[in-house]
């Protein structure tokens, strides 16, 4: 079964084609430059950007695959949740093309994907699996009773871990986004040097919280170096240590307490954030200390893409479920039905 799958969610214009919900035939990211001289994603540029990239993106991945559009058993499409306008595009194209080649058509869940990408890399879960989804947009603790039956049990009370990651990078003018550097700087940091508060400590539940953390972090670089960027090397990279330190270590003792108070029998990360190196490496301690599996994707599936977005699009066909050409995207994960599996 050969499924090709767009994502267009947020910032990257992505799609991919997967045969038979297992093997990654082409994976094509086209991440959109226009917004790092905001420091941000701006959705009225991204909605633009989609527009003329998914065309080009998706001639790309049928190459790669060596398909062409007849080869095709269907199309698998982000719906949720995500900026409205650049779901839009997406969703649109998607139907347009499932139309014209009269294939079936799969709205997929964004979050779902992230959490299912590792087993495009072979995966076998063990339920019931805690997995985090961390992104610029998602920080969310999920129990996995059994394929297809998800609950958050735990969720930023405000930012997202990787819109931290995010301000903190803009903050001390590394550009955006902020995440791939501050993990690359942090390791020839101090992570001591400044002691940042981990959010919802000893709340008494699975959430989290990152916007203290940032604004600890801002106050902190003020008072030490108030001429302003840019900083010097060390002190840049102490504060990179110092926050990466606070912001992973607060959702590893989350996810650990969610692991144990639901008797989770593997751990999983998905999302661009579960690229950070000290992140998935305290995974794996975790993993050992608990004795039981982890997973996380390699780093291409971990960030946005369409070989997860064809991955869940396959295993829904091979259900025997699909979505008519009254497919409607939606923004907000509380309204998404995540149980589309
Ligand atoms: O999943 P993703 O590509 O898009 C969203 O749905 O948001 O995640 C992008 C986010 C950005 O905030 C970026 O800074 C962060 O993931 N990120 C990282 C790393 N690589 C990407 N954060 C921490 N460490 C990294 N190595
Ligand atoms: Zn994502």
């Amino acid at each position: 079964m050969l499924i090709l799958g767009i994502e267009t969610s947020c910032d990257d214009t992505a799609a991919a084609v997967v045969e038979d919900a297992r093997h990654v035939r082409s994976n094509v990211i086209a991440a959109q430059d226009v917004h790092r001289e905001f420091g941000g994603v701006v959705p009225e540029l991204a909605s633009r950007a989609h527009l003329d990239l998914i065309g080009p993106t998706v001639a790309r991945a049928l190459e790669d695959a060596a398909a062409s559009f007849a080869d095709l058993d269907g199309v698998a499409v982000t719906r949720a949740p995500g900026l409205m306008g650049s779901l839009l595009v997406g969703v649109s194209y998607a139907k347009a093309l499932a139309s014209a080649l009269d294939k079936p058509l799969v709205g997929v869940n964004h979050i779902e994907a992230h959490l299912l990408a590792p087993l495009l890399e072979g995966a076998e879960f063990v339920y019931p699996m805690v997995g985090a989804v961390v992104s610029g947009g998602h920080s969310e603790i999920f129990l996995v009773e059994q394929p297809g039956r998800y609950a958050i049990v735990g969720t930023t009370r405000d930012d997202a871990i990787g819109e931290a990651f995010d301000k903190v990078a803009k903050l001390l003018g590394l550009g955006f986004p902020g995440g791939p550097v501050i993990d690359r700087l942090s390791s020839a940091g101090d992570a001591k040097r400044f002691l940042f508060p981990l959010g919802m400590r000893g709340s008494g539940d699975f959430d989290l919280s990152f916007s203290g953390l940032k604004t600890a972090v801002k106050r902190a670089v003020e008072k030490a170096a108030p001429e302003g960027p840019p900083y010097d090397d060390a002190f840049t990279a102490d504060v990179c240590a110092s926050f990466q330190a606070a912001a992973v270590g607060a959702l590893l003792a989350k996810l650990e307490a969610a692991a144990r108070a639901h008797g989770a029998r593997s751990l999983a990360l998905g999302g661009g954030v579960a690229c950070n190196r000290a992140l998935r490496a305290g995974l794996v301690r975790m993993g050992e200390r608990l004795g039981v599996p982890t997973f996380h994707p390699s780093p291409r599936l971990c960030a946005d893409n369409g070989a997860m977005i064809a991955l869940v699009g396959s295993l829904r066909l091979m259900r025997g479920e699909s979505d008519g050409p009254l497919l409607e995207p939606v923004a907000n994960l509380d309204e998404s039905g995540l149980l589309s599996a």
